[in-house]
């Protein structure tokens, strides 16, 4: 069977760009090795640039995220107990952000593509990707014992960090480079009222902090933890604890306690592959970088992502123009390596690497207590974290 675009992966990459796409009347399929209630269950990111929102918008999944999703003029930066609000709507001439969970957008996604007549072909086992160098490349896969071959023009490869399509490239034209932090995130999500108005990124003598939220009755916090921390070592007590330690005395009065419903522990590394195409091949999202969530960029980066590449598609489906798809790496690339920068400073800033002591972590501190006192410094951190044109 043919179909102009076989999507890999169905997570907000793959989801945004088959939507992208069929708003100009390009035909694609999705594969997803996961089942539907996998994917919809998986706790992720929760804070949307407005370019995330836009293109929501754009492709009219929005209802839900309109009723539901809470604007944020800004943020709070906890130092040693201190609070520090970060205006970023004054700051940046009117720019906000939109709390509203990757899970939910996801299943907007899912539900609106099939309602649509869409076709995402969830528990596709064994996914291989062949001759992207032709004129044609063909994806096989796996479905309930059945092999299947779809041909295509083009492949996008919105999978994952732990995905196929990175794999295909062959290895001669592949640069990778990566940084991984000697520490992870552990994080709740619990039924309580939210800290404070707007998200407290806190740091603290005792290690990183972040009191973020998904409604006015679900938070989602996180504590920086080394990165050997075991999730059974972490009691609900014991968590609640240390947040409010880190917060210092005033913000601890403020915690809420609700019963905790989901913990869990991500690892922090920032990670980026160059060039994002090759061939029929086009990576997007995870696939092609990570950062660590400092910055709340992931999804927004993979949103970013979609947009040039679902662009460039049209450019080649609708007016024969092969151009776009030429540049779509560099262009793509350009955007994500300043989002690298933002959130690899965020996170320098923000956590205990353990060499307070030295020159390196001085320079950390000092920079976090420039940008504090400074219009220009705090104006860099709020026109990064609403998030860079695209
Ligand atoms: P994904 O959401 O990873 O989607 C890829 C999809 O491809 C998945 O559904 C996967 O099952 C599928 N897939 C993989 N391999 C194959 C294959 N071989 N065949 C078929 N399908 C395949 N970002 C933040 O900003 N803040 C956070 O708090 C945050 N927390 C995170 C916690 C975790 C545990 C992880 C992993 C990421 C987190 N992120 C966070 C990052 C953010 O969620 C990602 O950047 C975002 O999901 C990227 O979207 P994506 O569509 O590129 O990739
Ligand atoms: C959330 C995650 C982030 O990484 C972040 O910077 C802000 C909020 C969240 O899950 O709510």
């Amino acid at each position: 069977m043919y179909v102009p675009v076989v999507i890999v992966g169905s997570g907000p990459a793959g989801l945004l760009l088959s939507h992208l796409l069929k708003r100009r009347g390009i035909e694609s399929i999705i594969l997803e090795r996961k089942s539907r209630e996998h994917v919809e269950g998986r706790i992720r990111a929760g804070v949307l640039e407005m370019g995330t929102v836009g293109l929501m918008r754009k492709i009219g999944v929005d209802q839900r995220m309109n009723a539901e999703g809470i604007l944020h003029d800004g943020i709070y930066i906890s130092v040693d107990g201190e609070r520090h609000h970060i205006n970023m709507k004054e700051l940046t001439g009117g720019q906000t952000v939109m709390i509203y969970g990757q899970t939910e957008l996801t299943k907007d996604l899912i539900a609106v593509r099939l309602e649509q007549g869409g076709e995402i072909v969830f528990e596709a086992e064994d996914v291989s990707l062949h001759d992207i160098e032709s004129d044609r490349a063909t994806v096989r896969y796996v479905k309930d014992g059945a092999e299947h071959s779809l041909t295509c023009d083009y492949i996008a490869a919105c999978d994952g960090y732990h995905g196929v399509g990175r794999r295909t490239m062959p290895e001669n034209r592949l640069k990778t480079f990566e940084r991984v932090y000697p520490f992870g995130w552990l994080g709740i999500l619990a039924k309580a009222k939210p800290v404070a108005d707007e998200l407290i990124y806190a740091c603290h003598q005792r290690g990183f902090a972040l009191c973020s939220m998904r409604s006015e009755t679900v938070v989602r916090h996180y504590v920086q933890v080394p990165s050997d921390a075991r999730i059974e070592d972490w009691s609900d007590d014991r968590f609640w604890n240390e947040l409010r330690r880190r917060l210092g005395p005033r913000d601890a009065e403020l915690v809420n306690e609700g019963e905790v419903f989901e913990k869990s522990i991500a690892p922090l590394r920032s990670f980026v592959a160059e060039p994002m195409s090759h061939g029929r091949l086009f990576l997007a999202g995870d696939a092609a970088h990570i950062v660590p969530p400092t910055g709340a960029k992931g999804l927004n980066l993979a949103a970013s992502d979609v947009h040039y590449l679902s662009q460039a598609l049209i450019a080649r489906f609708c007016y024969n123009d092969e151009r776009p798809l030429a540049h779509y790496s560099q262009q793509a690339t350009a955007r994500v390596w300043k989002s690298e920068r933002f959130s690899w400073w965020m996170t320098s800033m923000l956590h205990r690497f353990g060499d307070e002591g030295t020159f390196d972590g001085r320079m950390r501190r000092a920079e976090l207590d420039y940008m504090l006192s400074s219009k220009a410094g705090k104006t860099v951190l709020a026109e990064n974290y609403v998030g860079l044109p695209f």
